[in-house]
């Protein structure tokens, strides 16, 4: 067999890319105040900036949105969705939601009041914002090991189980109105996490009674990783692996545009009834009505079929092959990424490849810049600008420990040679990096920065 699968699809309908000139570059990202976010896709070359809602859907997919359903209740492509849901997820109940974001804020909104803590690995951005929009307090229990870049494991996405037992005993379980476990954990490196630390952790959460959520965005990959890693699982098949993973939890809150492989849409499963009801009554006033959930029929048909091809084991060794031979390239070219190579992206430490550059000038962002004048890349900062704050009472900076870039993979859209070219490019620019210089902000809002903030060169 070879080291790495080739693609298990072939190509029948093309999306043109084009490499505007180095000049036009230049002034595309100093017009953008030297954020990729404000850079126009069409002047992106090789775009990285998320594996989110950007996956190039099947033939069946397509297929299937024909035959959407747009009744406003009871439509057939919702119970199409709930065949699969009922088959992969297993929970009571469930709601559409038209992303992950919007699943998590129907949560908060049930079940978080000033003052409470929510404990998970590591939360995402949208997960910590919608517990601070409701005056909660987001807290990351993972594993130290996590914020070592260079150190391997195999599930290094593992929550801490003692800090988690203390942190119960520290807060109370009053204060706890429910905890959470990401898999894969995004923000820390695409990492999994393992059958028998999620089995720990949801003991842990029932021993107290508190209710146990699962942020499930790439949960397909997290279960293909448990099944190449973890002694006892190497003949199960990833559904089965998903089916385990989540009987242990109460609930999951999942945006499709990742492991969904659809361009939007996402859920919230839940098994409590009286939780449901709730629920529901939250998503009928901002989402829509159960049977659909401020998505079109036709998009919970492709989600369906998505979900199910997420989980095929030609994909998942493909696509877990694709990464990993991305991260290995660039660690042949000397270029430091966190290790080893997740699934849905790969993370280049700035801090050390930026060394001359301090923390403070920001040598992700720079790092980001350089990739997209090289080569028309676009990266993701996540690190001092997206992670970094004011703090309001100072006026200080606080910055965090990790300053990373990071390169997302869009599902069964780029193939090997489009990563031959990123790996090229940023070896010119590990080759020549003490020519890099560092950035200040001329202008961020309060929160969320990273999106509209805009920079100079120093
Ligand atoms: N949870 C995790 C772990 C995520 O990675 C995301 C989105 C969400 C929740 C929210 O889902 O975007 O559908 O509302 N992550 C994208 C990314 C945006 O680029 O990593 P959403």
């Amino acid at each position: 067999m070879p080291k790495y699968i080739p693609e298990p699809f072939r190509i029948k309908m093309v999306e043109p890319i084009r490499l505007i000139s180095r000049k036009d570059r230049e002034a595309a990202i100093k017009k953008a105040g030297y954020n990729l976010f404000g850079i126009r896709a069409e002047d992106v070359f090789i775009d990285l900036l998320t594996d989110s809602g950007t996956g190039a859907m099947s033939q069946n997919q397509w297929a299937a949105i024909m035959q959407g359903d747009e009744s406003y209740a009871g439509a057939r492509s919702f119970y199409r969705l709930k065949e699969i849901i009922d088959q992969i997820f297993g929970f009571k109940f469930f709601v559409p939601t038209h992303q992950g974001r919007a699943a998590e804020n129907i949560l908060a909104n049930i079940l978080i009041k000033p003052g409470l803590y929510i404990p998970n690995n590591m939360h995402f951005d949208t997960t910590e914002g919608n517990i601070r929009a409701r005056g909660g307090e987001p807290v990351n229990l993972i594993a130290d090991i996590a914020y070592d870049p260079s150190k391997r494991t195999d599930f290094k996405g593992n929550m801490d189980i003692d800090k988690l037992g203390s942190f119960i005993k520290e807060k109370g379980v009053e204060n706890i109105p429910f905890g959470m476990i990401t898999i894969t954990n995004n923000a820390g490196g695409g990492q999994p996490v393992s059958m028998g630390n999620l089995r720990q952790v949801s003991d842990v959460y029932k021993e107290h009674g508190i209710p146990f959520f699962i942020d499930a965005c790439r949960f397909a990959e997290n279960a293909y990783f448990i099944k190449l890693r973890e002694p006892g699982y190497a003949d199960k098949t990833p559904i089965e692996i998903a089916k385990e993973m989540f009987s242990l939890a109460d609930g999951a809150t999942i945006s499709a545009k990742k492991d969904g492989i659809v361009n939007i849409g996402g859920f919230l499963g839940i098994n409590d009834e009286g939780m449901f009801d709730r629920v529901r009554n939250e998503l009928i006033l901002r989402e829509g009505f159960p049977t659909y959930g401020g998505l079109a029929g036709r998009d919970l048909d492709a989600m369906a079929v998505g979900f199910m091809e997420a989980l095929e084991e030609p994909y998942l060794e493909y696509r877990l092959g694709q990464t990993a031979y991305f991260g290995e390239k660039l660690l042949e070219e000397g270029i430091p990424i966190i290790e080893p190579p997740g699934a849905h992206a790969i993370y280049i430490d700035a801090l050390q490849l930026l060394s001359h550059i301090p923390q403070a000038q920001y040598p992700a962002q720079a790092l980001t810049i350089a990739m997209y004048i090289e080569g028309g890349i676009r990266g993701i900062e996540i690190g001092s600008v997206a992670f970094g704050y004011i703090d309001p009472d100072t006026g200080e900076e606080i910055l965090p420990k990790l300053d990373l870039v990071r390169m997302a993979i869009p599902r069964r859209v780029y193939t090997q040679s489009h990563l031959d070219y990123v790996v090229e490019i940023l070896s010119k620019i590990a080759k020549n990096n003490k020519k890099l210089q560092g950035y200040k902000i001329i202008s961020q809002p309060p929160l969320m920065r990273h999106f509209t903030a805009k920079f100079n060169p120093l």
